[in-house]
């Protein structure tokens, strides 16, 4: 038993009103001329004046940078830091959803070091980072991602994605704040918090977990069970909304810390080749991984049927884990997620190329508590086309 490395970022605000500590914590920062990394969707409806304009009144500059998309490719990260390079930001705040926040990340860093963004990848990067760069607030606006948690920027390349990756990334205020959540519409509730509960699934039954990311975990289950539904068909509804934020930053320091595994490993290659939203790809996913992986964990899936507001005090191990697996089946359908991937218009022709990018995930892949062979994976993608949870003893 080795010891765990425990990270969370240094500071963040999070409750409703949280974004109230915006401008205190950009001048303690030594904020003056700010750059803004948002999306322009968040731009056209005014949510993002609700950064600007209490930091103009303060007497801040602020640009507003909006050259972002969902599952940003590597050349909308190079242009991103090629801006905050030409400008001259002292401090850099992203808003929005994932893709936001890992740009804004990544310029606030990248814009004090020399070289390309491909130079700097994971796997296939040379450079390493050396400094710490411009100061940096990172503001959800959906529950979520956990980006504002992490120290990860992942980008898009042809078929697959890469991250860079450094503490230096970490954000040195995160301000998660659930009033700026309330406008998010039900699709989008739905995939970003499947999302947020399938980071607390996968750090519970990874071989990383710990105490630690176990109690971060099962809180963030049992907060986002009792009240993503809630969210989905009634947006306003603020207690949901508020445990939805919490859930989503618990669930972010869970996976931070513990890592996510087989689910996203094989949700990347959907977003890579047919450009199905993050949260969307592990949402469909979810049950049919943690289906096929149930025998490996069975007591922690009975711990998870539990924080997901079941009871396996009658149940035998066996018993409750099937229960957990069905739990997150009824889970993803309530949210009106697709059960199949047909129902994202996916043909059956492309198991072969999701099952070779799904094996190329390697850092994922190691953390499932089953390995998950070539065979495994592309086992996994029928189930999820066929819609029948697989396991690997019957197939
Ligand atoms: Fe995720």
């Amino acid at each position: 038993m080795t010891a765990s490395r425990i990270v969370f970022p240094p500071l963040s605000y999070v409750g409703w009103g949280a974004l109230g500590q915006l401008v205190p914590e950009v001048k303690r920062l030594g904020g003056t001329h700010v750059l803004v990394i948002t999306d322009p969707a968040l731009e056209k409806i005014g949510l993002v004046e609700q950064v600007t304009s209490p930091l103009r009144q303060a007497g801040c500059s602020v640009h507003v940078y909006t050259d972002v998309v969902p599952e940003p490719p590597l050349e909308t990260g190079e242009k991103a830091v090629a801006f905050a390079r030409g400008g001259e930001f002292d401090l850099v705040i992203g808003v929005g959803g994932g893709s936001a926040m890992d740009l804004a990340k990544l310029a606030a860093v990248l814009a004090v070091h020399e070289g390309s963004v491909a130079e700097y990848l994971n796997l296939t990067g040379t450079r390493t980072l050396e400094k710490k760069g411009l100061p940096k607030i990172l503001i959800p606006t959906t529950s979520g991602t956990g980006s504002e948690v992490t120290n990860i920027s992942v980008l898009s390349l042809d078929t697959t994605k890469d991250v860079v990756t450094h503490d230096y990334l970490l954000a040195d205020v995160a301000i998660v704040d659930p009033q700026l959540t309330v406008s998010v519409p039900p699709r989008v509730t739905a995939a970003t918090g499947i999302d947020a509960l399938t980071h607390a699934v996968e750090a519970y039954v990874s071989v990383n977990a710990s105490p630690t990311s176990d109690g971060l975990a099962l809180q963030a289950m049992r907060l986002i069970a009792r009240s993503l539904r809630k969210a989905v068909e009634h947006g306003a509804d603020k207690q949901a909304r508020i445990d939805m934020a919490n859930g989503s930053y618990l669930a972010g320091l869970a996976f931070f810390n513990a890592g996510v595994a087989g689910v996203h490993a094989l949700a990347y290659p959907l977003g890579g080749q047919f450009h199905i939203a993050h949260g969307e790809s592990n949402a469909v996913l979810l049950p049919y991984v943690m289906g096929y992986i149930r025998q490996s964990c069975t007591k922690r899936m009975a711990d998870i049927l539990n924080a997901l507001g079941g009871n396996s005090s009658f149940l035998s191990e066996e018993e409750a884990s099937h229960r957990c697996v069905e739990e997150l089946e009824r889970l993803v359908a309530d949210v009106g997620i697709p059960k199949t991937l047909g129902g994202f218009g996916i043909p059956e022709s492309a198991l072969e190329s999701l099952t070779k990018d799904a094996v190329q995930q390697k850092r994922l892949l190691a953390r499932s508590p089953m390995p998950l062979s070539e065979d495994d994976i592309r086992t996994i993608y029928q189930a999820a086309f066929a819609g029948t949870i697989v396991e690997p003893n019957n197939e």
